[in-house]
């Protein structure tokens, strides 16, 4: 090579990004944002936010699943543009993908829930609030300019008086569905937070203080605003300052509840209602039975009963059980557009990410959720067009070819 050919190669007319831009613009995929996600915040924040129940068989469990997956492309079908706008609960989505409920997570980042609800907005993504957040749902739906679809999460309080609050300022607010989550009589066993004494606010044991003191934005951010709490019921229940987690939602939540009880909660609510938390046939039917319009298929992302299957394996089962009577999205494992691509394909109407976002938010507030978001819908795109397809809606399972055994 001459000195010529050498200077063609050379690029030095771009400036350098520093700092979050540059890590959120570097990131390629979901699992980049993971690691910068990691560097930025504390062992205990992150342990939260990754860990899984008891032995995290489930949370490995959701991948294999997913890396099992085959897909079979068309060729030369002449797919010069994609779409992937679709509309999930009559709520138009700019892709087949929305924002899992997660509580409690200005813990992740200090902008937490309003973060999140304003990159969502941005990028006409459906956001799930949760009601273990910690912001209030009204500061929440303010956040977006009026209009913007949102859907409201509900946990089961042993006090009705509380839940039907909760019912009843979730329409006042402007919520478009209500996903009722059923796998959460008591919580799943996180052995990670155990371990780390992971609290809602969190505690400062000198451990801790210093962790976080080597990750000093997180630790800035954090010192600047208020504790986070369970902001929606702070009022309503005893501060889980002085207790665990897990111990807040064994006083709180009610492992009594039956099917009866939800129609009951939900006497105030007339729109959409979507259960989460769905793993079989059975409880399929009896959602639906009992109201439901629409099913998610979820284990919690691996957080709840620890051996609880992966959701792309009962997937099929559950669409062959209620498909033609409601809506049915999936979660836990989602982290590629193949993923997405996979469960559509399947008869699924989307899926639903929960950690792929708290990634972002971590490793760079606002700006990191949107770029969470641009990743996977580039992703979905180019694999649609792989495939030979224009739209989601096209895919079926004839695109889904079979692993060998010899394979498994
Ligand atoms: C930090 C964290 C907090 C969560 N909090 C809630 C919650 O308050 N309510 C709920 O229904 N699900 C909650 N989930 C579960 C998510 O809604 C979703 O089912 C799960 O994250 C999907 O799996 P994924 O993280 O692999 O995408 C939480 C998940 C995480 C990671």
């Amino acid at each position: 090579m001459n000195a010529r050919e050498m200077a063609g190669l050379l690029d030095l007319a771009a400036p350098p990004k520093w700092g979050t831009a540059r890590v959120l613009a570097a990131a390629r995929n979901v699992e980049d944002l993971r690691r910068a996600f990691l560097r930025r915040v504390p062992r205990a924040v992150a342990d939260f936010v990754d860990g899984g129940a008891e032995d995290e068989v489930t949370l490995r469990r959701n991948r294999e699943a997913f890396a099992r997956v085959v897909l079979t492309p068309r060729q030369f079908q002449g797919v010069a543009a994609t779409d992937l706008r679709t509309e999930l609960f009559g709520c138009p989505s700019s892709l087949p993908v929305a924002l899992a409920p997660c509580g409690a997570i200005r813990v992740v980042h200090a902008e937490g829930e309003l973060a999140v609800a304003r990159a969502a907005a941005a990028a006409g993504v459906i956001y799930t609030v949760p009601s273990m957040g910690s912001t209030t749902l009204e500061e929440i739906a303010r956040a977006v300019p009026p209009g913007t679809p949102q859907w409201f999460q509900l946990y089961l309080w042993r006090d009705r008086g509380l839940t039907r609050d909760l019912v009843v300022r979730a329409r006042e607010a402007g919520y478009r569905a209500m996903v009722v989550t059923l796998d959460t009589p008591v919580s799943g066993a996180r052995e990670r937070d155990i371990a780390n004494g992971m609290n809602i606010p969190p505690k400062l044991t000198r451990a801790a203080a210093l962790d976080a003191a080597r990750h000093p934005g997180w630790w800035w951010r954090f010192i600047q605003s208020a504790p986070p709490s369970f902001a929606n019921v702070t009022d309503r229940t005893p501060s889980a300052a002085d207790t665990t987690t897990m111990q807040y939602v064994a006083e709180q939540f009610d492992p009594g509840i039956t099917w009866d009880d939800l129609s009951t909660v939900l006497d105030a609510w007339d729109g959409p209602v979507i259960a989460k938390g769905v793993l079989c046939a059975a409880d399929a039917v009896r959602a639906v039975d009992a109201g439901a319009t629409g099913i998610i298929v979820s284990n919690h992302g691996g957080r709840q009963l620890d051996r609880a299957p992966a959701t792309f394996d009962v997937l099929a089962s559950v669409l062959e059980a209620v498909g033609d009577r409601a809506e049915v999205l999936l979660d836990s494992g989602v982290r590629r557009g193949g993923d997405v691509a996979a469960a559509v394909a399947l008869g699924a109407r989307g899926c639903l990410v929960g950690r792929p976002y708290l990634y972002g938010l971590g490793a760079g507030g606002e700006a990191g959720v949107a770029r969470m978001l641009e990743l996977l819908s580039g992703e979905l795109a180019r694999t649609l067009t792989l495939m030979g397809v224009a739209t989601p809606g096209e895919l079926d399972a004839s695109f889904l070819g079979a692993v060998a055994e010899h394979q498994l």
